[in-house]
């Protein structure tokens, strides 16, 4: 199958292209679209098929759910058995926005769509192309990160491009995404609303709208064992080719015992990349030294992660060592930030 990359910016929305986007979904096939957190790779949401060709395409094991993606709220009620309280004001606040929910889930919604589940996650995303492109798509798009299973999310097209070419109809490029991990996951069917997956829309703007929050077990302890309520959050996610380990400590600290580690390995042969930030790269001798972003806005690390992690394969780095950045408890992005980092590092995490 040849892929058609069609440009499409928030700015510059080319309906003919848009039209011909949706067309392909209509009919069973799959598009890779911008939202403001990743790429998604969009497949017809009621259609079991499609989403089965969204597994086949990703690698993915099919008893990973995936979000359903709308436009309009109105298009809510149908596939969901009924829309709790929580879920209007949460709606009411974030979307169009980077937070996905989980609701139970009415017949209209096929279970090879929801990995089996009684549940779907629903989620209207704050970006122009995503929202036209989910309209003349009929309203239902399935996505998952435009990724292969285990690789990190794309942040850029070409990323899509990398893992997708040949498996997908059409990727609409958008450019360089805005916000850089994945949407926050809320489960509302429980009495008390628990965070499934941490994202930019905080536990404290959750909590500043719904009362209590709850955040599941697993993420807080991330490798204890304890088995996630997010299906995906249980794969190792996010993993670069070379070997992460996230060093902790007082800063001149890191960087002295980064440095030692690198020469370390250098002379056993392997090309080091090395993690820091504005205030550091320029200390550090690794083979490859990416600069994460700036300490006092977390924004531009998140935004940061996916694509440095994507770099460092493309250039051969076997052994990476990245700084900490925030802790898993901590309140804000931070939380988000390390729980990814945490997994791509296959929970490899040092204090010195
Ligand atoms: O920002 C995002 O959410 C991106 C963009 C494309 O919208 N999508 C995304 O999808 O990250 P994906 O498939 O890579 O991650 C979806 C996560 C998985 O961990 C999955 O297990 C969980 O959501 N999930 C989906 N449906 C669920 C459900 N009914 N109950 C619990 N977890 C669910
Ligand atoms: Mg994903």
């Amino acid at each position: 199958m040849k892929t058609k990359i069609i440009p499409m910016s928030e700015e510059n929305i080319d309906s003919e292209a848009l039209a011909e986007a949706g067309g392909i979904i209509r009919n069973g096939g799959l598009v890779a679209f911008p939202t403001e957190t990743v790429y998604g790779l969009g497949g017809d949401a009621l259609q079991e098929e499609s989403s089965g060709r969204i597994y086949r395409a990703k690698g993915r094991p099919s008893d990973n759910p995936l979000i359903v993606h709308i436009c309009r709220m109105e298009d809510l009620p149908p596939i969901v058995a009924y829309v709790p309280e929580a879920a209007r004001k949460l709606a009411e606040a974030f979307w169009p926005g980077p937070l996905t929910m989980v609701l139970p889930k009415s017949d209209k919604v096929p279970r090879m769509t929801t990995g089996g589940l009684d549940t779907v996650a629903v989620r209207m995303p704050g970006h122009k192309v995503a929202l036209a492109f989910i309209k003349a798509a009929g309203g239902y798009v399935a996505a998952p990160s435009a990724n292969l299973s285990g690789r990190p999310s794309p942040t850029l097209a070409k990323y899509v491009a990398e893992d997708m070419d040949g498996r997908i109809e059409m990727i609409l490029d958008g450019g360089e995404i805005g916000i850089g991990l994945e949407s926050t996951i809320v489960d509302l069917t429980e009495d008390i609303p628990v965070i499934l997956r941490p994202g930019s829309v905080t536990r404290e703007m959750l909590e500043g709208v719904l009362g209590k929050v709850g955040v599941d077990r697993a993420i807080l302890e991330g490798n204890s064992g304890q088995a996630p309520k997010a299906p995906g959050m249980k794969y190792r996610h996010y993993a670069p080719k070379g070997e992460l380990t996230i060093i902790n400590g007082r800063q001149e600290n890191v960087v002295m015992e980064i440095n030692r580690r690198t020469r370390q390995m250098q002379e056993k042969g392997e090309r080091v990349g090395v993690i820091g930030t504005d205030d550091t790269v320029s200390l550090y001798l690794a083979d490859s030294v990416k600069n994460a972003g700036n300490r006092k806005d977390e924004t531009t690390i998140a935004k940061a992660l996916y694509r440095i992690l994507r770099e460092f394969d493309g250039e051969g780095v076997t052994v990476i060592y990245s700084e900490c950045f925030g802790d898993a408890e901590e309140n804000g992005i931070g939380q988000a930030i390390m729980n990814r980092l945490l997994k791509a590092a296959g929970y490899r995490l040092e204090y010195v």
